[in-house]
Parts: C-alpha cells; structure tokens; sequence
C-alpha cells in the first residue's frame, strides 16, 4: 500500500517556527517514528513551498498511489491551482492541518481542498497525519475484501 504525505511552505521549519502553534518537533523527525510504526506501509514524503510543485506532486502520485495525506499550509486558503488538482486527481486525499485553523484568524477558516477532499483533520497536532494514514489503511482493506 502507497501512501504519499504531501506538505506546503514552512512545514520544512516545524520545530523552529511558532513553537507554540506548531510544537518543538521536525516533520522528519514525526515522519522517521510513522515509517518505524507503520512497516507494511510504503509512506513517501514531499514537501515544498510552492505552489506549482505540490500541483506537480499531487498529480504525479495522485493516480497510482492509495491516498495523501495533505497539509497544504498556507495555500488551503489561497490557492485555486492545488484545490483544482485535488478535485481531478483519483487517489483519496485527507486533508490535515496542525493547528486548529477555525480557532485562528478569519482568513484561515476558508479551504479550497476541504470539499474536494475525502475529510479533514484540524488541530489535533501531528497525530492528525496518523490519524489520516489510519483511515487511508482501513478504507483500503475494505475495499480488498
Ligand atoms: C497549517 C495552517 C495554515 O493556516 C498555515 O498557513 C500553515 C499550517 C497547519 O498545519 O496548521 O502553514 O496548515
């Protein structure tokens, strides 16, 4: 089973960025324990800060892979391009954000993914992302029966 974690700008700083917000911890340091927890999935992570090349990413796994699990950051509330490849792609994408984004500013309660998207997961911090690949893995055993 594939499952890619595809992440926006500034998820590269998780760790140094807005600690309070987003926690001490690196991205590739949660990714490193999910691959150790989670051996029987093929996880592959992308990250980029910008726009274009999540588009690209997005469509180059999102016909082959099981699911994504999809932090666009700051482009959920901007970007029509990534909410466009999300709703032509075929592989099911959970949207996760970090941060409770309904709790935050105005402008952060908008997604352009959130309909095109299977669900979304918001503010329960980087057990989101698990959270996400264990839904991905349950919808796929059903679908194999
Ligand atoms: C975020 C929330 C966005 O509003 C913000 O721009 C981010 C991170 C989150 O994971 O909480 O960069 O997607």
């Amino acid at each position: 089973m594939k499952i890619a974690i595809i992440n926006g700008p500034n998820i590269n700083l998780l760790g140094k960025r807005e600690t309070g917000i987003y926690g001490n911890r690196s991205f590739e340091d949660y990714f490193r324990e999910l691959q150790e927890k989670y051996p029987a999935v093929n996880l592959y992570y992308f990250q980029s800060n910008i726009e274009g090349d999540l588009v690209n990413e997005l469509q180059r796994v999102g016909y082959d892979y099981d699911g994504i699990i999809l932090n666009p950051a700051a482009y959920t509330h901007t970007s029509v391009a990534i909410g466009d490849a999300v709703a032509a792609i075929t592989t099911p994408v959970v949207e996760v954000h970090i941060s409770n984004v309904h709790a935050r500013e105005d402008f952060r309660k908008f997604s352009h993914v959130s309909a095109k998207s299977a669900g979304s997961i918001f503010g329960l911090g980087l057990k989101g992302y698990e959270l996400a690949l264990q839904f991905l893995m349950e919808r796929n055993n059903h679908q194999s029966l």
